[in-house]
């Protein structure tokens, strides 16, 4: 008996996909194992994500060729140590409400002969995968998306890599900071989550950490500014998450216009609280945005490690017949949870427990 699964990855890259590409792959063409599973497997990578799925004509070999590649542990065997996503990735919604192409999803995959998908993605392109189990197809996802605003689960692949990007860039900021005596207002992705800012802020010691869970006062990050310089430091990193607003206003989009989820984009927020901190309190104010240098590079030890366990555990799943289900870390452990569970309610900060929100930073203390 062989199985045929499809493996892609939607929506937005980060470091770790790769990774979990590299070892489902290894573990799905373990010949050791096939007398256990009672199958062997082939595995089919999809190009561009739900794209690929769309695009591709199964009764033409040229476009199968062109939007799926089939993998081995030879074509993968360098694939765990590179960022991105080596088969692409789309923000293609095959349920867009003005035009939907689910159904070609469904009976491409029938044409292509698979059994069953693998989905690597966030809270959007999870939810196709359930929309899909729904229908019939047989998924199982693995969570991504360096936001870590995923439910049911302690880690999504992308976040270590991220948080590690921010803490090296708010390394070499502080170097010209001080310099100068210079307020940096840095601003993260995140959307609307504040994991990133606050995982960021405590591991490069941030002085100021604005999160979207908590709408903070203007006038109040500085008077923590003033408070510091008169306290002799000499400069101040004031961490800001691109979902983060002051309060009575809204969130800042730089960019016009939504994605394929109908998200709006954001960014912005940095710049404009750097102006308004010169305007109010006459200091002098620089501003940096990291924005998509925090989803490259390579990944960091702990998403190659996830990246691994994750993979190996879709390929379990799909063993076991958890079908509908999302790998996930739960008290340091691997298991899986339905992905119905998974999708009920973005996993933001819980501002009462991990936020202080008369100083603006983590909140550390036992107590
Ligand atoms: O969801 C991941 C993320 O990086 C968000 O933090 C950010 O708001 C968004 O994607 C950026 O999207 P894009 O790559 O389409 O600009």
């Amino acid at each position: 008996m062989k199985t045929r699964v499809g493996v892609l990855s939607a929506g937005r890259d980060c470091p770790g996909i790769n990774s979990a590409i590299h070892w489902l792959v290894n573990s799905a063409l373990d010949k050791d194992l096939v007398p256990i599973r009672g199958t062997m497997f082939e595995i089919i990578g999809i190009v561009d994500g739900w794209k690929g799925l769309i695009e591709v004509k199964p009764d033409k070999k040229e476009s199968v060729k062109r939007w799926t590649t089939r993998l081995d542990g030879n074509i993968v065997r360098t694939w765990d140590r590179y960022g991105g996503t080596r088969l692409g990735t789309s923000l293609v919604n095959p349920f867009d409400p003005k035009k939907d192409r689910s159904e070609k999803v469904v009976q491409n995959m029938k044409k292509l002969g698979l059994d069953a998908l693998i989905v690597i993605g966030g809270f959007d392109n999870l939810g196709v995968a359930y929309k899909l189990f729904r229908e019939g197809v047989k998924v199982v996802g693995i969570p991504k998306t360096i936001d870590k605003d995923l439910s049911e689960t302690d880690y999504t692949l992308g976040f270590d890599s991220a948080v590690n990007i921010i803490t090296h860039d708010i390394d070499r900021l502080r170097i010209t900071a001080g310099s100068h005596s210079r307020i940096f207002v840095v601003e993260t992705m995140g959307r609307r989550a504040g994991w990133l800012a606050l995982a960021g802020g405590e591991a490069s010691a941030a002085a100021i950490i604005l999160i979207p869970e908590h709408d903070f006062v203007i006038d109040r990050v500085i008077e923590l500014l003033k408070m510091r310089k008169k306290e002799g430091k000499r400069y101040s990193i004031v961490l800001v998450s691109e979902g983060a607003k002051p309060r009575g206003m809204e969130e800042v989009h730089e960019r016009r216009g939504r994605d394929g989820f109908g998200n709006y984009y954001l960014g912005g927020i940095g710049g404009f609280l750097a102006e308004e901190i010169e305007k109010r309190a006459n200091m002098e104010v620089r501003y940096v945005a990291l924005r998509h240098l925090q989803r490259g590079g390579s990944p960091t030890a702990y998403d190659r490690r996830m990246g691994r366990k994750f993979g190996i555990a879709a390929i379990d799943m799909i063993v076991n017949e958890d079908f509908g289900r999302m790998a996930s870390l739960s008290h340091g452990e691997i298991t899986s949870v339905p992905l119905k569970k998974a999708l009920e309610k973005l996993n933001l900060v819980n501002v009462e427990k991990f936020y202080d929100t008369k100083d603006y930073k983590s909140k550390d203390q036992l107590l």
